[in-house]
């Protein structure tokens, strides 16, 4: 039957899907709650502290794990290549994209992993997509842990692959994967060095043993452990000594080097084939040469960073101990990473105590599913090389003030 505009069969609406999760915010906001998905930062005074709702709050919540959010010479690089390139560049890396500034960039990523080759995307996700999909395609597998970021799965199905998951950071379920496989198929073992939600490390050496004995390929993510994990901050494979073992490693400019951007260094002898080929690549603007120059800038300071890689594992290892001792369940039995992950019960009381920490003046990341492993709701504390030992401390008193006064602790 027609109706009077034409229309033949039931209207649907495509937004029905969307009802639990409008829902469930709905009833977060009605317990009165601040919207903790929804908070502005009215001005950046420095890597660590910014005003919101017209407060000096701490922050402890983004991934600038080296502060070079603010390093004078990576601002000046900034405002030069601004004023002498403009502003964008309009244009695809292929075509008109590429400027001497992306070929900086790549070369500074080139000495800082000592690699042949780097190819450097518009973000990180967008690094994994492309990567991900383009050399993993139809008949060939991707055996990947269970826990990893969306920017991989969603580069494992937009390449049509086989999708093999397995549980998180377990060695023996990983081989058992590889083992199925049928013998000749290519296959692509994708591995996080940090696991950003609990904040814990790959066992990367076993993993990478187990992955080449059955004679496939490795992609590592390093987006958490760039910096300041390694002896030259080259990750967590380089300081587990394997990063030779590693085909392909995948990092981003939106954590400690503290722009954007993204990228995969190599040392596959077909690699620069991959400018041709992926769509992530090919099929969008590059990045603006006031980023690049941000990025080129700050990667080379990265490669001096001993002494601010020590600071930042010391505050990690204060800040871990301090609400361990304060009786807050953590994400894992001693500090891994920059990230130390606070378990809470559920999400009404994660969002009570993250907004009893905002009234302190203290700035976290509020996790919740589909993002966070197992169901759980987790207040993230991500660290910075410029926390100083005094806004640390600091943290630790507004955890115990703000845990006390929401039941979280006795
Ligand atoms: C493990 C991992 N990979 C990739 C990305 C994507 O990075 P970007 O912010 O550059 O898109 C993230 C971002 O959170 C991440 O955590």
């Amino acid at each position: 039957m027609t109706d009077m505009i034409g229309q033949v069969g039931h209207a649907s609406d495509l937004f029905s899907k969307f009802d639990d999760i409008i829902a469930m915010r709905e009833d977060l906001l009605a317990s009165g709650v601040e919207d903790p998905f929804n908070l502005v930062m009215e001005r950046v005074l420095s890597p660590t502290v910014a005003v919101c709702n017209g407060r000096e709050t701490i922050l402890l919540g983004t991934y600038n794990y080296m502060g070079m959010t603010f390093d004078p010479e990576v601002v000046a690089a900034g405002k030069d290549a601004l004023d002498r390139f403009g502003s964008g560049t309009t244009g695809s890396r292929v075509l008109n994209g590429t400027y001497i500034g992306h070929r900086q960039v790549e070369d500074a990523l080139r000495e800082f992993y000592a690699m042949d080759h780097a190819m450097v995307f518009s973000t990180g996700y967008q690094a994994n997509l492309g990567i991900i999909a383009t050399i993993a395609g139809k008949g060939d597998y991707i055996v990947l842990d269970i826990d990893s970021h969306a920017s991989i799965w969603d580069g494992c199905k937009m390449g049509d692959a086989e999708v093999v998951p397995f549980k998180h950071n377990d060695i023996d379920a990983m081989e058992r994967r590889l083992r199925r496989i049928p013998d000749g198929a290519g296959k692509l073992v994708v591995l996080e060095g940090v696991y950003s939600m609990l904040g814990d490390i790959a066992p990367l050496k076993e993993m990478i043993a187990v992955a080449k004995k059955y004679g496939a390929m490795v992609l590592v993510d390093e987006a958490h452990s760039m910096g300041f994990m390694g002896p030259n901050g080259r990750g967590v494979a380089e300081d587990q000594g394997v990063l030779d073992q590693v085909d392909f490693v995948i990092g981003t400019f939106s954590k400690s080097v503290g722009t954007v951007g993204g990228f995969c260094v190599s040392n596959h002898p077909k690699f620069e084939v991959l400018r041709l080929v992926c769509r992530p690549y090919v099929f969008t603007a590059s990045l603006p040469p006031s980023v690049v120059a941000t990025a080129a800038t700050s990667i080379r300071k990265l490669m001096h960073g001993k002494n601010k890689r020590a600071h930042l594992w010391e505050n990690s290892r204060v800040l871990h101990k301090g609400l361990k001792d304060r009786g807050f369940q953590l994400g894992t039995d001693e500090p891994q990473s920059a990230i130390i992950a606070v378990l809470m019960p559920d999400l009404e009381k994660g969002a009570a105590m993250w907004e009893a920490l905002l009234h302190e003046g203290l700035y976290v990341n509020l996790a919740r599913p589909p993002a966070t492993p197992a169901n759980m709701t987790l207040l993230r504390c991500s660290l910075c090389a410029e926390h100083s030992a005094e806004q640390v401390k600091a943290v630790i008193g507004m955890f115990e003030r703000a845990g006390k006064a929401t039941g979280i602790i006795g």
